[in-house]
C-alpha cells in the first residue's frame, strides 16, 4: 500500500480490481463493499486529476476506518458512502467504472447487486470485479454455515449462474478468469475470479 502512503492497512479482498479496471484520469469509480477503503484510495490516485472514487459499505466501523485511511493518504477525491450494494445511493448513469473486491458473493440477492451496478453505470461503462466463485458444488451443510459465508465461501455461485445474472441485467460479453483455486476435500471447490463486463 506504499502507493497511497499506507504501510499497515489491511485488505480483505481476493484480487486486484483496480489493475483489472484500467482506470484513466477523469473517470468516476465506485467500489462495492469498500471495507477499509484501499481499492478506493488506489482508484482515487489513478483517476486523478479530474476523477473521483466512491466507496460504498454498510458497516460504520469500516466507514470510519476508510475515512481515517483517506485522511492519512491526504486524498481529496475519495468519498465513502453508507448503504447497501443491493440499493446503491447514486443516480442512474453516473459512474464510469464499478469495481468490487470479494463482496458480491456475500450478498443475499446477487441479481439485485448486478442490476444496481448496471443502473449506475453510464452507457459504455465497465464492471471490473474480483470475487469468489463456486467451481465444484459445495455441500448444503457448508452452504448453511455462517462462518464460511463470512469467509467468502458458502455464498459463492457457479460461473454460469454469475454470467446469466450479468447478461440478464444487460451486460455485454461477461468475461471470467479464474486465477486461484481452493479445493475443500469432500466439500467442493472454489476459486478467485476476475470478472469483466461492459454496459451497452
Ligand atoms: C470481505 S470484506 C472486503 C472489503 C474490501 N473490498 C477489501 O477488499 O478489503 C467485505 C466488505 O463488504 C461489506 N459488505 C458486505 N455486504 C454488504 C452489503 N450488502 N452492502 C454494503 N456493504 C457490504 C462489509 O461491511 C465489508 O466491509
Amino acid at each position: 500500500m506504499k502507493e497511497i502512503g499506507l504501510t499497515d492497512a489491511v485488505s480483505l479482498g481476493c484480487g486486484n480490481p483496480t489493475m483489472l479496471a484500467d482506470l484513466k484520469p477523469g473517470e468516476i469509480v465506485l467500489d462495492l463493499g469498500s471495507g477499509a477503503g484501499l481499492d478506493v484510495l488506489l482508484s482515487a490516485r489513478r483517476v486523478s486529476p479530474g476523477g473521483h472514487a466512491y466507496g460504498l459499505d454498510m458497516t460504520d466501523e469500516m466507514l470510519e476506518l476508510a475515512n481515517r485511511n483517506r485522511d492519512r493518504a491526504r486524498l481529496k477525491n475519495a468519498t465513502f458512502l453508507k448503504g447497501s450494494i443491493e440499493s446503491i445511493p447514486l443516480p442512474d448513469d453516473s459512474v464510469d467504472v464499478v469495481i468490487s473486491n470479494c463482496v458480491i458473493n456475500l450478498a443475499e440477492d446477487k441479481g439485485a447487486v448486478i442490476r444496481e451496478a448496471y443502473r449506475v453505470l453510464r452507457p459504455g461503462g465497465r464492471l471490473a470485479v474480483a470475487d469468489m466463485v463456486e467451481l465444484e458444488p459445495l455441500s448444503s451443510e457448508l452452504k448453511q454455515r455462517l462462518d464460511s459465508w463470512a469467509g467468502c465461501i458458502s455464498g459463492t455461485i457457479p460461473i454460469d449462474e454469475y454470467r446469466a445474472a450479468l447478461v440478464t441485467a444487460g451486460f455485454d460479453e461477461p468475461d471470467f478468469e479464474v486465477h486461484a483455486t481452493q479445493s475443500l476435500p469432500g466439500v467442493g471447490k472454489v476459486g478467485s475470479a476476475y470478472i469483466r463486463a461492459r454496459k451497452r
